[in-house]
């Protein structure tokens, strides 16, 4: 949530920092800004996206050869020049730029309000910017540091002073900050997408850090004044898969690329001869893993619903009993975490604040924690006690398509890997190992059918209300379609389990009222027929997913989508594919920003 990128070095700052937010932007996207050192100091910022900012400073910008720019999402404040970053002094030397919340920003505004300071936004930030100016007697790291002492809540910031020629500082509690380092030049972002084309050298600031860039040069202490000697590490970051390629959008290029995402997934993770999976980030806990008792999956957004599907998974190969649970609820619930409890944290970006706050709390517990995480060496990467990459490269559109299928392969390993060391036998291991492989492939045949399901878009997109249905492994997947829906398309859908259907939703169907209904030949068939009955019974619309050779389902729904045949537990990972293209095609067809949904982030840092 909110992109940070600072540079100091000998080339214009203005094009490498334009450049950074652009690869920042999938964090917030409502308005941005940029300083530039120089004499006199420039400062731009432009409501919308970075490239409404990137038009007015084209022409305008000086070349300085430092600067500091930022992406927002707002919090506190509409998206307004006046309440995007970076914000100023009442001298206007101090220039600051500011990811996360500062909770305790009224009484701080009502103590520099009544010390004569004049605010210029109505955001929590401002409030930052004017405490290092009270505080600053010449040393700016210092003064930076004894603001930072006084606030509560969270934090990355990259901050400039005019009389600092060349210097950035930079600090960060609960919002992510790297800083990379070349041979004459520094940054810092709030992730490595912004400096991978400039570095490979870098570093990750911990929380209670502040960190002084030079030129080539950087040192870090803690808030509480320790010196930190830390060293860079190398960054293994493939720049190119950033570009979009001949695709008309990041999602559409993302769908496409999930053949590979299950590929990478699967890559030396299994074992034929054994029947099980080879998770090596998971050795160094094998002991404490053989002995749980209780698993908990925490998690938000699409990976909360790779999560439940997670409990399904893990309840049928694994003697586990399993929870999933929202982060948001985890963190505040008052818990019990009896011995032998692993908890799971699931998140594409590893920087979720919720997913973080909750994997602490049940750290602090005594749990063993365990991620399962798209981004290398994000925070929850770094904090839990062990874990599994996903692998899935980087995802770019903010809605996640990708990660969701490397989850939901990873989280089917993680099954077989338990599993196998209790009560499942070779034979249900294998078939399951088999299914697997076959799952790029069959994702490949569904891709084909793109067009069938534009033309399913081009039908249904006017819809005002959508309801899903699904049953056991397909549930999950019915809740993820509806998100999908919502958050691409911005039509009201909802997703919920068949069964429940009679005890509401149904009073809903009519005419006007389309339902997308999950069913695939397996075990639940017959119940969610019925189900699909009901529903035709009072003139609802359907559109199935079925299993390809289906006969039965012609006379109930009006459309249908066939995917091939699998095993139940791995046949999420191909039912949700057409979910994600109807939802991609119907955003297209009604006009929406598919790629940056308003109001949306792909990394959530705030609370
Ligand atoms: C945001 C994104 C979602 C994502 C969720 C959780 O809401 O828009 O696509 O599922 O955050 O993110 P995480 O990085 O923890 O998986």
């Amino acid at each position: 949530m909110c992109g940070i990128v600072a540079y100091t070095g000998n080339q214009p700052a203005k094009e490498i920092l334009i450049e950074g937010l652009k690869r920042l932007e999938y964090r917030g996207y409502d308005s941005s800004g940029i300083f530039i050192q120089n004499s006199p100091p420039y400062l731009a910022r432009a409501v919308g996206k970075v490239a409404e900012l990137e038009r007015r400073v084209w022409n305008s910008a000086p070349d300085g050869v430092a600067g500091i720019a930022h992406t927002r999402w707002a919090t506190h404040g509409k998206p307004t020049e006046a309440n995007a970053h970076p914000h100023t002094d009442c001298g206007d030397k101090l220039f600051l730029v500011h990811n996360g919340i500062i909770e305790n920003y009224l009484v701080l505004k009502k103590r520099l309000l009544e010390a004569g300071h004049r605010f210029k936004s109505e955001t929590d930030t401002e409030v930052l910017v004017h405490l290092i100016e009270a505080g600053y007697q010449g040393d700016l790291p210092a003064a930076v540091q004894k603001a930072l002492l006084q606030v509560q809540g969270t934090f990355g910031i990259a901050v400039m002073h005019c009389d600092h020629p060349g210097s950035i500082v930079v600090a960060r509690r609960g919002s992510p900050i790297v800083l990379g380092i070349g041979e004459s030049a520094s940054l810092a972002a709030s992730d490595v997408s912004a400096l991978a084309q400039h570095t490979d050298q870098v570093v990750y600031l911990e929380d209670n850090e502040i960190a002084c860039l030079e030129p080539g040069n950087f040192s870090i202490t803690t808030l509480d004044n320790r010196s930190v000697n830390r060293g860079t590490t190398n960054l293994e970051y493939d720049v190119e898969s950033m570009d979009r390629g001949s695709f008309p959008h990041y999602m559409l290029k993302e769908i496409f690329e999930q053949p590979e995402a299950v590929e990478n997934a699967l890559r030396g993770r299994l074992n034929h001869a054994e029947a099980v999976a080879k998770l090596g980030g998971l050795e160094s806990v094998q002991e404490r893993l053989l002995q749980a008792r209780h698993l908990i999956i925490v998690s938000c957004g699409t990976s909360f619903y790779a999560g439940l599907f997670g409990r399904y998974v893990f309840e049928t190969l694994t003697d586990l009993t399993v929870e999933t649970e929202l982060a948001s609820e985890f963190r505040y619930r008052k818990l019990n975490l009896r011995q032998g409890t692993v908890v799971l944290a699931i998140s594409q970006s590893g920087e979720t604040a919720d997913t973080l706050a909750a994997l602490r709390e049940a750290k602090r517990k005594g749990a063993l924690v365990l991620g399962l995480v798209n981004v290398v060496g994000s925070t929850i990467a770094r904090e839990t006690h062990a874990g599994v990459y996903s692998h899935a490269g980087i995802e770019v559109g903010v809605a996640s398509t990708k990660s969701f299928l490397s989850q939901i392969t990873i989280l089917t390993l993680m099954a077989l890997l338990i599993g196998r060391s209790r009560d499942l036998s070779y034979e249900e291991g294998h078939e399951i190992i088999l299914a697997l492989e076959r799952v790029p492939e069959q994702i490949r045949e569904i891709l084909k059918q793109a067009e069938h399901i534009r033309q399913l878009a081009v039908k249904y997109c006017h819809a005002e209300h959508f309801l899903f249905i699904g049953r056991k492994y397909q549930y999950p997947i019915a809740l993820e379609g509806a998100l999908k829906l919502k958050e691409i398309a911005y039509i009201h859908s909802e997703g919920y389990a068949a069964g429940e259907m009679k005890h509401g939703p149904i009073a809903l169907i009519d005419p006007k009222f389309p339902t997308l209904a999950l069913a695939l030949e397996d075990g639940s068939y017959e119940r969610i027929v019925s189900n699909i009955q009901e529903i035709h019974a009072r003139e609802g619309h359907i559109l199935a997913i079925t299993t390809e050779g289906n006969t039965t389902l012609g006379d109930l729904a009006d459309d249908l989508i066939y995917i091939p045949r699998t095993h139940e537990a791995v046949a999420p990972l191909l039912s949700v594919v057409p979910l994600q293209l109807f939802a991609y095609y119907c955003g297209v067809l009604l006009g929406r920003d598919v790629d940056k949904p308003r109001n949306l982030a792909k990394s959530v840092t705030v609370e």
